[in-house]
C-alpha cells in the first residue's frame, strides 16, 4: 500500500502509551475506463471504526446512533456517486482509457505531551500530489511537474468552504477534541462526548474527492 497508515496497535494502546492516539482515514479511488472504484477504512485508537466498499460505507464501531448514521452514510454515498458521474460524463466526452489511482490519507494524532498534529495528504498514481496545510487552511501542491492537472485540482479545492475552512475546523478542532475525550475515557474519567465530529470528517473527505475529480479528470491530457 502506497499510503502509509500510522496505526497505534491494539497492544501499544494502554494508558502508558508512547505512541500517539490517532484517528486516521484512508480512501482509495481507482478510475479505469470511466468507471470509479472506491475503497477505504478509518481507525480510531488502532481499531477499525469505518469501512468503505464501493458506495457502501459502514460503521464498525457503534459511534453514531442508527438514525443519524443512516443520514451520514447517505451524504457520503451522494458525494461519491456524484464523483463517479462526473468521471463518467468526462469519459464520454473524452475517453479516459487508462487508470488513475488517487489515495487520500487524513486524520489527527494526539501525543502523550498534549501536542496534536493533523494532516490530509493526497497521492496520485503513488506520487505526492496535494496536501492540506491546517494552520492556513490552504492546499499545497507537491506534483513534481507543472502540469495543469495539479494546478486545476488545487484551484478547485481552494474554491469551497467545505474543502478549506470546514476541513481546517474538522482537522484542527473536532478530530482532536474526540481524541482528548477518548484519552479522558481511558483514564477512567467521565465523558459523554459524541463521536459525530469524526463521522463528519468522512463527509468532508468525500466532498474533497469531488473537488479533486473535477481537476484531475478534466485536465488530464493538458486541457481544462
Ligand atoms: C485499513 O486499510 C489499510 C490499507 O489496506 C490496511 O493496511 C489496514 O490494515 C486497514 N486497517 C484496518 C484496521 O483494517
Ligand atoms: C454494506 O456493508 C455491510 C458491512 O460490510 C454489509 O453488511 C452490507 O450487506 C453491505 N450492503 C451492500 C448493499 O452491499
Ligand atoms: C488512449 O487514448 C489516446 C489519446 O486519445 C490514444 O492516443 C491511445 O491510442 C489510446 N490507447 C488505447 C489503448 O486505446
Ligand atoms: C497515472 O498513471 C497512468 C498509467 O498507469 C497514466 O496513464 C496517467 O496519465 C497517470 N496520471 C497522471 C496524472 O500522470
Ligand atoms: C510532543 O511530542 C511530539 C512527538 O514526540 C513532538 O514532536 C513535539 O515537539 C512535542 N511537543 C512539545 C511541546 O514538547
Ligand atoms: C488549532 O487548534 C489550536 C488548539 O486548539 C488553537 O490554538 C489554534 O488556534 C487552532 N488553529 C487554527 C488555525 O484553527
Amino acid at each position: 500500500m502506497l499510503c502509509l497508515l500510522l496505526l497505534c496497535g491494539a497492544l501499544a494502546c494502554g494508558a502508558d502509551r508512547a505512541a500517539p492516539l490517532a484517528f486516521t482515514m484512508l480512501q482509495l479511488t481507482r478510475v479505469s475506463d470511466g468507471h470509479s472504484d472506491f475503497w477505504g477504512n478509518a481507525t480510531l485508537d488502532g481499531q477499525l471504526s469505518h469501512r468503505l466498499e464501493g458506495l457502501n460505507l459502514s460503521q464498525v464501531l457503534p459511534l453514531e446512533p442508527p438514525a443519524a448514521w443512516a443520514r451520514r452514510k447517505e451524504d457520503v454515498a451522494t458525494y461519491l456517486d456524484y464523483f463517479a458521474n462526473v468521471v463518467k460524463l468526462i469519459n464520454m466526452e473524452r475517453p479516459i482509457n487508462y487508470t488513475q489511482s488517487l489515495c487520500c490519507h487524513l486524520g489527527c494524532r494526539l501525543f502523550p505531551n498534549g501536542t496534536a498534529h493533523s494532516f490530509y495528504e493526497v497521492t496520485l498514481n503513488g506520487t505526492a500530489f496535494l496536501s492540506f496545510h491546517v494552520p492556513t487552511a490552504t492546499w499545497q501542491r507537491h506534483w513534481p511537474r507543472q502540469d495543469m492537472v495539479a494546478i486545476f485540482a488545487h484551484r478547485e479545492l481552494m474554491k469551497y468552504p467545505q474543502t478549506t475552512y470546514d476541513l481546517q475546523h474538522f482537522l484542527n478542532v473536532s478530530c482532536v477534541d474526540v481524541l482528548r475525550a477518548q484519552t479522558a475515557r481511558t483514564a477512567g474519567k467521565q465523558s459523554s462526548r459524541s463521536h459525530t465530529p469524526l463521522v463528519l470528517g468522512l463527509t468532508l473527505g468525500a466532498f474533497s474527492l469531488v473537488g479533486m475529480a473535477v481537476g484531475i479528470f478534466l485536465c488530464t491530457g493538458g486541457r481544462c
